[in-house]
């Protein structure tokens, strides 16, 4: 997968890829990061890349031309699956646009900043529009190395234990169910007996209805939608 990040701060990008699972799969050839700076891409003599707003409103706006001519470029070489515009006013990404997007094989990621981009960017080169949650940040750099995140790991050969992804919260609409590991007592706080039992049926059993109660106690959004 190649994933081409569209930013007038490149450099928030370099610690988060470089850890653990991200890392990994960057080494491995599984995942692609391009990193775009918006401001090599302005035909500005003070390399401005923002403007007043027409009409009056409060705050600065994304130019155009810096954007455009760096997807026009981006485009001159890779045919997108998606052009995604990171904003608060987008759809709230969950699991299943993760899912989705995993499987895509080119994505572009555009980080919005001030009052947002111009809109006639959204209108001729944005395929999706996500907000990674209902409050507002200063910028789309951490909402797209959380989406980044949130695809990466679930890319076929990025997880080494096959099963672990699909076991997480979510991913059958169920939150995931408590975990222990040794010891098996600490300081008289047990592991539930059930799971060092070798009984693998009831174990599984065991975890579910954990997980059940786990998501009607916080999230009985969820499950209702059982
Ligand atoms: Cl994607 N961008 C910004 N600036 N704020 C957000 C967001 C994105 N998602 C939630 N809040």
């Amino acid at each position: 997968m190649n994933i081409d990040i569209l930013t007038i701060f490149p450099d928030v990008f370099t610690s988060p890829f470089q850890h653990s699972i991200i890392k990994r799969a960057i080494d491995k050839g599984l995942v692609n990061i391009g990193l775009h700076d918006l401001r090599k891409y302005t035909n500005d003599k003070h390399k401005k890349v923002d403007d007043y707003a027409f009409g009056g409103t409060s705050g600065m706006v994304m130019t155009i031309q810096p954007i455009a001519s760096c997807i026009d470029h981006l485009k001159s070489q890779t045919v997108y699956d998606e052009i995604i515009y990171l904003t608060p006013d987008g759809e709230t990404l969950n699991q299943e646009i993760a899912n989705q997007l995993s499987l895509k094989k080119n994505i572009a990621i555009l980080c919005g900043h001030y009052k947002g981009v111009d809109q006639r960017v959204r209108d001729n080169y944005i395929t999706r529009e996500i907000s990674i949650g209902d409050y507002v940040l200063s910028g789309g750099e951490y909402a797209a190395i959380i989406l980044c995140d949130s695809i990466i790991r679930l890319i076929p050969g990025v997880i080494s234990d096959e099963t672990s992804a699909l076991s997480d919260s979510f991913q059958d609409g169920i939150l995931a169910a408590p975990v222990y590991t040794r010891p098996a007592n600490y300081n008289g706080w047990e592991v539930p007996a059930i799971l060092l039992s070798g009984h693998e049926a009831n174990i599984q059993k065991w975890l579910y209805e954990k997980a059940l109660e786990r998501t009607q106690k916080r999230r009985p959004d969820l499950y209702l939608k059982l």
